[in-house]
């Protein structure tokens, strides 16, 4: 076909050009997209295996400083309920999670200032003690805190850069510095943190140019983890009115992922439950072309609702820790399984595991 050649350097050398990357993105081809799935998907088994790795997410938090474009947490977002839970709880919902199996605690919250260095550093401490790996959601903090986490025990941590474009960058966030955030990541890395980046596709403006040059970043970077969702417009937000194709979104996010799996071997990458609320079957066809990683929701029902960062979102219906299971049929029903260690990352870095 038409796409032979790329292809064929994808498959062997493992890397393009970003105007090659971009080509791809552009073509509306579904013989290019079968075949990059495909390729995709034996790349991911090769460098990662049949495993898939489950990472609870406690969302702790919905307060944020900030006023995000796209995000229904923003500050200005008055119809939100807001709601904090306290470190006692916060502990309790790891402690049941680690008693259903779950090898992996994700704290995640809005910019929420709330909870002082001291305090999550505690948290972090007394969770570590029941044996998990524990990863930090929580936004841009002074290095020092972050150190502080660190030494308390914290393994991972996730601050998503969202778009590589500078100029794409400052339209979307008002209270964000494209360099500091990039800097961030960097310091978390030189820290010891396994560091976890990612972006949106299908945001206003964005175009696949962007896209290309997210995936290179994500390449160049070595991050640890990966994170790619679609953008979902949410109506209490200056966005909210965005909406397109849904298949061209869900096509151009699957061909995100597998690109970026294709180029950037071994790391972590997650099928987002962004993905899963875009269209039924969404974070299925993820893990079908290069993603290794399902994150169950494990917020307790009460304040799982609130943490509407987009509409619709699934799973806030379920009991509470229905997502493991239900997860694990997904994971056996495509064939795969379930790890059963705590997924560390495979980037080689002399890094202390503990
Ligand atoms: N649609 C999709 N993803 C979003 N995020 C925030 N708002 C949206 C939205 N409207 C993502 C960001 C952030 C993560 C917690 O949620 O990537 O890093
Ligand atoms: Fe706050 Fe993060 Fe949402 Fe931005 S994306 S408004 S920092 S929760
Ligand atoms: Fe949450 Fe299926 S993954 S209910």
């Amino acid at each position: 076909s038409k796409w032979k050649n790329l292809l064929e350097k994808l498959s062997a050398i493992e890397d393009l050009e970003e105007e090659e990357i971009a080509e791809i993105l552009d073509a509306q081809d579904p013989e290019l997209e079968k075949e990059l799935f495909q390729l995709a998907d034996q790349k991911r088994k090769k460098y990662v295996g049949d495993e898939v790795h489950l990472r609870g997410l406690i969302e702790f938090s919905n307060f944020c400083r900030k006023n995000c474009l796209y995000c229904g947490l923003r500050k200005d977002n008055k119809t939100l309920k807001r709601f904090r839970m306290s470190p006692e709880e916060i502990f309790s919902v790891a402690e049941r999670a680690h008693r259903l199996g779950i090898q992996t605690i994700v704290l995640q919250s809005g910019e929420d200032l709330h909870y002082d260095a001291k305090t999550l550093a505690e948290l972090i401490w007394k969770i570590k003690k029941l044996g998990v790996a524990v990863t930090l959601s929580v936004g841009e903090r002074e290095e020092e805190e972050y150190i502080i986490w660190r030494e308390a025990g914290a393994d991972r941590f996730l601050l998503k850069q969202e778009t590589f474009d500078r100029e794409l960058f400052s339209k979307l966030h008002p209270d964000d510095d494209f360099d500091q955030r990039l800097r961030c990541q960097q310091k978390l890395m030189e820290i010891g943190f396994q560091t976890g980046s990612g972006n949106i596709v299908g945001l206003p403006w964005q175009t696949t140019k962007h896209l290309a040059h997210d995936i290179k970043m994500f390449q160049k970077m070595d991050f640890d983890m990966i994170g790619i969702g679609p953008f979902i417009p949410h109506p209490s937000t200056p966005l909210g009115q965005h909406h397109t194709d849904t298949q061209l979104k869900l096509k151009l996010t699957l061909k995100t992922v597998a690109l970026t799996r294709i180029l950037t071997k071994n790391a972590h990458i997650p099928a987002t439950t962004a993905l899963g609320t875009l269209v039924a079957g969404g974070r299925e066809l993820a893990l079908r072309c290069g993603a290794n990683v399902l994150m169950p929701n494990l917020t307790p029902l009460a304040y799982r609702s609130s943490y509407e960062i987009y509409p619709g979102k699934i799973c806030i219906q379920e009991n509470w820790g229905a997502c493991i299971p239900c997860m694990k049929k997904m994971v056996e029903k495509m064939g795969r399984k379930v790890a059963t260690n705590p997924g560390h990352s495979l980037k080689n870095r002399s890094r202390v595991h503990s």
